[in-house]
């Protein structure tokens, strides 16, 4: 899989830096692209990636945003927040013929693309994976897991918790700020067969792993509620959080106190974060399952799974069109191959 060439979008940003690091180590051709000429020089040089091309181009022009992606065999755009500008980004990857995922967790925004680039993508015979992250692929992929074993599935709660004291990049925080309505409101769930928007019901208090007492959850816009009834039969997904990292996340923030913050956390403190997505599914026969999926280091586990996802596109090219996770990946083997990294799962069947 090494004869391939990929363009990183945003690639002077947080995570940018990340997946070049991940795209250096796995091998193949790189592009830098962005906005900023001299940012995305500086990114190439402590990529070590002196050699690689670096390609400028503004999401206002559509002309130089294909330009800078022909002849890449797929984009992964780091270029948050997505929800103003990822739409142009998506359309210049299909129209320069290039396999796409980003590295979004913006609900609505990869809703929209699900709903609206499709049929572009299958004309250009190309492939558009959104939400490449630890946030957006392990959990779809295990509730295709689940819906393997249990057959069609009535209900599914996905809760995704984050501990070790996990610290968040100044791009995140600045997209989460940008899509607070959203978080406030829970975005869109899928109730009786189809999409709504919230706020919604309370949900019912769950007991966490390691946990002995059942803790508040609170709707939350998550990707499996906008992904998973896109490959399994299913009635209910919804998407929640812990209250308390609810309430973290409605903290208000100024732009200067954001600006005043480091790009991101160090090696040090990714390594002490942790992520866990747990899934309680009820089948349509009444049999109840709890999935689990857990890693730490949020940015590091989101750059391998950008970068699997991309060479994955480009080496087996899977459907053309706008795929969920588990559509376009055989899921078992894709979360094989995060194991290096530390992501474990298990699936409990009552
Ligand atoms: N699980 C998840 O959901 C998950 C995990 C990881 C990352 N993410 C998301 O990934 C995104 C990137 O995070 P980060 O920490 O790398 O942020 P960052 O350090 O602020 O980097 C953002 C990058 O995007 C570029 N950019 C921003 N707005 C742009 C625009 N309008 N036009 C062109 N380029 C633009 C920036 O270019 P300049 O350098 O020129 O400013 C920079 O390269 C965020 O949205 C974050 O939420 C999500």
């Amino acid at each position: 899989m090494s004869n391939n060439t990929i363009a990183v979008y945003g690639a002077s940003g947080f995570q940018g830096a990340l997946v070049l690091a991940e795209l250096d180590r796995r091998g193949g051709t790189v592009i830098l692209a962005g906005r900023d000429a001299e940012k995305l020089e500086s990114a190439a040089a402590q990529a070590n990636l002196t050699d690689a091309e670096v390609r400028v181009a503004t999401v206002d022009d559509g002309a130089a945003l294909v330009a800078a992606f022909r002849g890449a065999d797929a984009v992964i755009n780091c270029a948050g927040p997505f929800t103003p500008t990822g739409a142009r980004v998506v359309d210049a990857a299909v129209a320069a013929g290039a396999h796409y995922v980003d590295t979004c967790g913006e609900q609505l925004f990869l809703h929209e693309i699900y709903r609206t680039r499709s049929a572009a993508a299958e004309s250009a015979g190309v492939t558009v994976v959104p939400a490449a992250t630890d946030g957006g692929v392990p959990g779809d992929l295990l509730a295709r897991l689940i819906a393997d074993r249990l057959g069609p599935l009535a209900e599914l709660t996905s809760v995704h918790r984050f501990g070790g004291d996990a610290a968040m990049s100044r791009g995140s925080i600045r997209t989460m700020l940008g899509v607070a309505d959203t978080m406030a409101d829970g975005g869109v769930a899928y109730l009786d067969g189809a999409w709504r928007p919230g706020p919604f019901d309370q949900l019912a208090p769950v007991i966490l792993p390691g946990g002995t007492e059942p803790v508040a959850v609170g709707s939350f816009p998550l990707q499996e509620a906008v992904s998973v009834p896109r490959h399994t039969s299913i009635r209910n997904v919804r998407g929640a959080v812990e209250e308390s990292t609810r309430a973290l996340f409605a903290t208000p923030l100024t732009d200067d106190m954001i600006e005043a913050l480091p790009m991101g956390p160090t090696a040090a403190q990714r390594a002490a974060g942790t992520w866990t997505i747990v899934l309680d599914v009820v089948a349509v026969d009444g049999r109840r399952a709890r999935g689990v999926i857990e890693g730490t280091d949020t940015y590091g586990t989101t750059a391998s799974i950008a970068v699997e996802a991309a060479r994955r596109l480009v080496a087996d090219p899977p459907a053309a069109g706008v795929l969920a996770p588990a559509q376009a990946f055989d899921p078992a083997d894709f979360l094989a191959a995060l194991t290096p990294h530390g992501v474990r799962w298990s699936i409990d069947i009552d």
